[in-house]
C-alpha cells in the first residue's frame, strides 16, 4: 500500500514539475528543441556544476552503511554530494527486491532535483549484464557467449528488450551492456561476457541487444541507455589476466575488433565505456587517438564517453604514465572522456576545477562534454520523468519473459560430443549426477548475477532448478540419484555401474574480472581424474560443462560418450540442460569460441594463413543435433564479379532426419589472395531456421564485394583487390572471380 500512495505522490509530482517549469526556462519546457534546452541550461551552470555532471560515484558514497550491497539511502550524505559538488550520476548495487529499489532510486532523484541549484536530474547506472541482474526477482538471461553460442540475434533482441522492461520502472536508466568486445584469448577471464570470438556475430548480437533495450516502446515515458564496451581491443592481453597490456597493430584492431563497435555507434548507441587497459603502450582512456580521433571524428560517436572504475587513478598506480593524479585527469579529460567513473572519492572534481582554474583545461572543453550529458538526459527525458514508478512493478519476472530466457537458453546449449547416439536419454530408469555443477544454482549464472562476482547459493530463487532437480522434473518416472560426495566409495560405483546414464556437470565456479584469472587453462585436475574414474564404469558417461571459458578438456574427451558446454546459460540454464538430455529439445547451439585443444596453442578460426592450423579440439561453429542437415545446389549468380556489383549465393538445406531441428546457417568466405594477409576463413552472413523432417528450404545471401570482402588498413582505408573468392556454406562451397 505505501508504495501505491508514493507512486501517486511521484505521478503527481512529475507534471507539477513539468508544468511549472515550463512557464520559467527554455531548458524545463518540453516543447523546446533538445538544442535549446541543453544550451540554456549550459549557460546558466558554473564551472564546478559542470564538473559534477562529468562525475559518475559508487552507491557506498551515498548508502547508509557504506557497503557496496547496501541499497538505503543516507539522505545526508546524497544531498551533500550534489548540493556541494552537483554530482549528476551515481552507479551500483545489489540484487534487492524491487521495491527496495523504488524507494531508493525515489529518494535519490527526489534529493537531487531538490539539491540541485538548478533542478538536474541524477542518472542512476548499472551492470544489468544478463537480464536485470541486480535486481531480485527478475528474469535471468544466458550469458553473452550463450547468446553467441545461438547464433539467433532474436535472444540479445529479448535479453535487451526484457532488461530495460524490468528495470526502466526501478530508475535504472543507464545499463552497463552489451559487452561487444571479441573473446579471442580462451585465458581472459571475461571470455562468457562476449559474444565470441567471431567480429561479425558479436556485431549483429551487440545491434540487437542495442535495439532490444534502446529501442523498447513499452518503457514509455521512460527511455535507457545502452553502453557499449570496453573501446576497444581489451580482450586480448599478452598474458591472458584481465587489465593486462594488449599490443596488436592497428590493422588488426580495425579488421577484428572495432567493427562491433561501429555496429553499435549506427545502431545509435547512446554511451560507451572505455578499455581501461594499455593498447600499444597508451591506455585508451588517456589515448586522444583513441578517444577523439578513432571513436568521435571517424566513426561518427556523438554520445557520452565514459571510463571503466576508478581508471583515472590508475594512470598512476598502474600504468603510471601520469606523475599524479591531477595530471592523470588531465590525460583523460584531453583525451576526450566525458564522465569519469570516479567513484569513491571526489579527487575528480578537485583536480579538474584546479586544472581549469589554471588554464590548463578550457571552460569550452568542459562544454563539450556536458554538452552530450545533458543531451543524454534530455534524451532520455529524465527532465520530465525524474522519478521512478511502483505501479508497473508486477512486469518483474512474468512467466512470459521467463520463457523468452528459457528459450535463449535451450538454444544456446552446444553438444560437442554424442558417440553411438548416446544422447538422447529416452526412457531410463536410472540416472546418477555428479561434479560441483550438478546442483549449484551459482555455477549455472557465474558472475554478473546477483552480485559481481556472483551470488551465494542461497541467493538464488529457491525455484530455480538446478541441473539435477531440472533432470527429476524432465524423468518424472525415473530414479535420479545425486553423489554428493565420495564419489568413490564402493556403494556409488554399485549405483553407478547399475545406472542407465551418469551426468557428471564440471566446469568453473563464479568469476568476474581479475578474480578469473588463471594460470592453466587445463579443467581443473580433480575433475578430470572424477572423469577418469567415472569412466571405468560400463554406464554411458555424459560430460557437462558449465563454464565461462574453454577449459581444456583433451585429455579426458575419448573417455566420455557425450559432451555437453553450456556456457552459463543463467536461470532456466538447468531446464534447458534437462530438456537437451531428454531430447525434449534437440540441440541447435554452435560454439562461438574455438575450443582449444592444448594449454599451449591457442588460435580463432579466422587465423592467418601462416598460422597452419587452428588446431581446435571442437572448431568455432561446431555444434551436433539429433537430427541431420543436408546442404546441397550451392549456386552463385555470376562467376565473375565486378567491384561494385554483388552476387547471391543460394543453397537448398534439408532435414533429412527423423526430428524436428534448428540449424544456424553459416555462411563464410575465404579471399585466397591480399596483400595485408587475409584469414582462412571469414563469417559473413548467418540464418536459423527450423525444418521439420523431410522439409527443405532455399536460403539466399547477398555478397556484396565493398562490404564482405573489402578490409581496412591501420588508417582505415578499404582495401579490395581483384581475385579469387570462395564462398562456403555447410560442407559445399563455390568460387568466384572478383574483377575490376
Ligand atoms: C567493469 C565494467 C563495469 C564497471 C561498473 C568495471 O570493473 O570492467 O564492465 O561496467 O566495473 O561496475
Amino acid at each position: 500500500m505505501k508504495y501505491v500512495l508514493i507512486c501517486f505522490f511521484t505521478i503527481a509530482c512529475i507534471f507539477t514539475t513539468a508544468n511549472l517549469n515550463a512557464q520559467t526556462t527554455i531548458y524545463q519546457n518540453p516543447e523546446a528543441s533538445i538544442d535549446e534546452r541543453v544550451e540554456d541550461l549550459l549557460r546558466r551552470m558554473t564551472v564546478y556544476e559542470k564538473i559534477g555532471q562529468m562525475t559518475q560515484l559508487n552507491i557506498s558514497m551515498i548508502n547508509t552503511t557504506g557497503a557496496a550491497s547496501d541499497v538505503v539511502l543516507d539522505e545526508e550524505k546524497a544531498r551533500y554530494l550534489i548540493r556541494n559538488h552537483h554530482i549528476g550520476s551515481f552507479i551500483n548495487g545489489d540484487a534487492v527486491p524491487p521495491e527496495t529499489w523504488f524507494t531508493f532510486i525515489y529518494e535519490l532523484s527526489r534529493v537531487g532535483l531538490e539539491e540541485s541549484r538548478l533542478e538536474i536530474p541524477v542518472i542512476y547506472g548499472i551492470d544489468h549484464i544478463h537480464g536485470a541482474s541486480y535486481l531480485a526477482e527478475s528474469t535471468i538471461f544466458p550469458h553473452n557467449i550463450n547468446l553467441g553460442a545461438t547464433f539467433n540475434p532474436i535472444h540479445a533482441y529479448a535479453t535487451g528488450w526484457v532488461t530495460a522492461y524490468e528495470s526502466v520502472d526501478i530508475g535504472h536508466r543507464w545499463g552497463f551492456a552489451p559487452t561487444i568486445d571479441l573473446g579471442v584469448n580462451p585465458l581472459w577471464a571475461r571470455i562468457w561476457e562476449t559474444y565470441g570470438e567471431d567480429p561479425h556475430l558479436a556485431s549483429e548480437m551487440g545491434r540487437n541487444f542495442i535495439e532490444g533495450y534502446q529501442g523498447n516502446e513499452e518503457i514509455a515515458p521512460y527511455r535507457v541507455a545502452a553502453t557499449g564496451k570496453h573501446f576497444v581491443a581489451y580482450s586480448d592481453p599478452r598474458t591472458g589476466w584481465d587489465r593486462t597490456p594488449v599490443q596488436l597493430s592497428m590493422q588488426a584492431i580495425r579488421e577484428f575488433h572495432l567493427p562491433p563497435f561501429q555496429a553499435a555507434v549506427d545502431a545509435g548507441i547512446k554511451t560507451m565505456m572505455l578499455n581501461s587497459g594499455e593498447v600499444n603502450g597508451i591506455p585508451v582512456h588517456a589515448s586522444y587517438e583513441f578517444v577523439t580521433e578513432l571513436l568521435r571524428d571517424e566513426m561518427g560517436f556523438d554520445g557520452v564517453v565514459l571510463t571503466d572504475w576508478a581508471d583515472i587513478e590508475k594512470l598512476v598506480d598502474l600504468h603510471r604514465t601520469a606523475e599524479n593524479y591531477k595530471e592523470a585527469v588531465y590525460q583523460s579529460v584531453t583525451a576526450g572522456i566525458d564522465v569519469s567513473m570516479t567513484p569513491l572519492d571526489l579527487n575528480f572534481n578537485t583536480a579538474l576545477k584546479e586544472l581549469v582554474d589554471e588554464g590548463r583545461i578550457t571552460e569550452e572543453r568542459l562544454d563539450e562534454s556536458v554538452r552530450r550529458i545533458l543531451r543524454l538526459k534530455f534524451e532520455l527525458g529524465l527532465f520530465e520523468y525524474p522519478f521512478p514508478r511502483s505501479d508497473r512493478l508486477y512486469r518483474i519476472g512474468t512467466e512470459e519473459n521467463r520463457l523468452k530466457a528459457l528459450e535463449a537458453a535451450r538454444e544456446s546449449i552446444v553438444l560437442l560430443r554424442n558417440e553411438n547416439d548416446v544422447l538422447p536419454a529416452k526412457e531410463p530408469n536410472l540416472i546418477v549426477v555428479a561434479g560441483m555443477s550438478a546442483n549449484s544454482k551459482r555455477n549455472l549464472n557465474g558472475g554478473w548475477t546477483l552480485t559481481w562476482a556472483g551470488g551465494t547459493e542461497e541467493q538464488y530463487p529457491e525455484d530455480m532448478h538446478t541441473i539435477y532437480t531440472a533432470l527429476q522434473k524432465e524423468y518424472p518416472a525415473a530414479e535420479i540419484r545425486l553423489i554428493a560426495s565420495e564419489l568413490r566409495s564402493s556403494a556409488n560405483r554399485d549405483l553407478l555401474d547399475s545406472a542407465d546414464l551418469i551426468i557428471y556437470a564440471g566446469g568453473e565456479e563464479p568469476y568476474a574480472e581479475f578474480t578469473g584469472n588463471v594460470t592453466d587453462l587445463t579443467l581443473p585436475s580433480d575433475q578430470l581424474s572424477d572423469v577418469a574414474f567415472l569412466s571405468e564404469s560400463e554406464t554411458p558417461l555424459v560430460l557437462v560443462l558449465v563454464l565461462g571459458r574453454p577449459r581444456i578438456i583433451t585429455p579426458i574427451v575419448e573417455k566420455t560418450d557425450a559432451i555437453i558446454f553450456t556456457g552459463l546459460p543463467g536461470f532456466e540454464g538447468g531446464e534447458a540442460i534437462a530438456n537437451i538430455i531428454s531430447g525434449r529439445v534437440n540441440p541447435s547451439g554452435r560454439l562461438p569460441i574455438s575450443y582449444p585443444m592444448y594449454t599451449g596453442h591457442f588460435s580463432t578460426y579466422n587465423h592467418k594463413p601462416s598460422a597452419i592450423s587452428s588446431s581446435a579440439l571442437y572448431p568455432f561453429g561446431h555444434g551436433l543435433s539429433y537430427t541431420e542437415f543436408d546442404y546441397s545446389d550451392l549456386q552463385l549468380g555470376s562467376h565473375s564479379v565486378g567491384m561494385n556489383e554483388s552476387l547471391t549465393a543460394s543453397v537448398t538445406v534439408t532435414n533429412s532426419g527423423e526430428v524436428t531441428g534448428m540449424e544456424s546457417v553459416l555462411w563464410y568466405i575465404t579471399n585466397h589472395v591480399g596483400r595485408i594477409s587475409r584469414p582462412v576463413l571469414e563469417l559473413k552472413h548467418f540464418e536459423k531456421i527450423e525444418l521439420e523432417p523431410g522439409e527443405s528450404t532455399r536460403l539466399e545471401f547477398e555478397l556484396v564485394p565493398q562490404k564482405h570482402i573489402s578490409y581496412p588498413d591501420r588508417y582505415g582505408n578499404r582495401i579490395l583487390e581483384p581475385g579469387r573468392i570462395t564462398v562456403r556454406v555447410g560442407d559445399l562451397s563455390k568460387e568466384f572471380m572478383l574483377v575490376e
